[in-house]
């Protein structure tokens, strides 16, 4: 694999379910293959669980570490080409980008939507100038449109909990107070597509995703209809990406995952990446119920990120 940024990069999906399996009976068992390797971890955006199972990930491979944080202590970045340097911006991308890449052997970037141009996110231009210009692998540590460290880690965890080979899983829109990046929820969808899952989406009108992640995905407008004898519900907010591109159009908050909407599921698992909005995306009684498995889903970030760096060392 010489770059991840989605389903598309992982190759044969059984192969890579059964190397989690592998690695998580065994997660040094690949320990030397990381040794004098660097990975550099560059965070343009807040994280928790990615930071911190990246860096284990790494560790289970025997590699060193380096986290940079773009906006605490570096030099402000300008990303646009052509533009005049005149402002707060000190250094260009593209000059950062070949530097980084001087100093480790794997890089991983989050860099989230901005919401000022659809074009500008979907074309993922800062992923790709990494990609381009570092001369290193690159992996997704959550772009602008997808991530695949998520989904990988959704499905290993989906793998864990199914009780058939094709559960019902539906992918929930939630209210939100701030205007969430679909890269959540187009990652997922393209994985469960992948996994040949019977995937369903709900959502208030207005809110359809981009047909290249969903693909053949059926779109229920009644969340209470998507909702009837489902296997697993994942929940996430993301604002428009048609229309008025990254917009709020509901916060109706009956949309909330609660006990009233899980009544109807087949005893459905509750999943979501985290961080989590309580009571606004799902009650406290759904999150603490024992269907929640939103623990062991984030748990599993440090076995698909294993598997992922495996795979870019080898
Ligand atoms: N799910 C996830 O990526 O969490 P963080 O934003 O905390 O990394």
């Amino acid at each position: 694999m010489k770059h991840f940024t989605s389903v598309h990069d992982i190759g044969n999906l059984q192969a890579a379910l059964a190397e989690a399996v592998e690695i998580k009976n065994d997660r040094f068992k690949y320990v030397e293959l990381g040794r004098n390797k660097t990975l550099l971890m560059v965070f343009f955006n807040s994280s928790l669980r990615t930071r911190l199972s990246t860096q284990k990930a790494a560790m289970n491979l025997g590699m060193n570490v380096i986290v940079l944080d773009i906006n605490q202590g570096a030099w402000k970045l300008e990303t646009e080409r052509g533009v005049v340097m005149d402002g707060d911006k000190s250094e260009h991308i593209l000059e950062a980008i070949p530097v980084m890449g001087c100093y480790c052997d794997v890089i991983g970037v989050r860099s989230f939507a901005r919401f000022e141009s659809r074009e500008f996110d979907y074309q993922e231009t800062i992923l790709n100038q990494f990609i381009q210009y570092s001369g290193r692998p690159v992996f997704s540590m959550e772009a602008a449109t997808g991530h695949p460290l998520q989904s990988f880690a959704d499905l290993i965890t989906i793998e864990e909990y199914k009780k058939t080979a094709r559960p019902k899983v539906v992918l929930t829109w939630a209210p939100h107070p701030k205007p969430l990046p679909q890269a959540v929820p187009n990652s997922f969808a393209e994985w469960m597509n992948a996994a040949g899952y019977d995937l369903v989406i709900t959502h208030p009108e207005g809110y359809e995703l981009d047909k290249k992640f969903t693909g053949n995905a059926p779109i229920e407008y009644d969340q209470m209809k998507a909702f009837a004898g489902a296997d697993f519900v994942y929940a996430k907010s993301w604002a428009a990406y048609e229309g008025d591109y990254g917009g709020i159009l509901s916060t109706d908050r009956s949309w909330t995952v609660s006990d009233r909407q899980m009544a109807v599921t087949n005893n459905a698992y509750f999943m979501h990446c985290l961080p989590v909005r309580r009571n606004m995306i799902v009650t406290d009684e759904v999150i603490e119920s024992p269907q929640s498995i939103v623990i062991p889903e984030a748990a599993n970030r440090e076995i698909s990120a294993t598997v992922v760096l495996k795979h870019l060392l080898g």
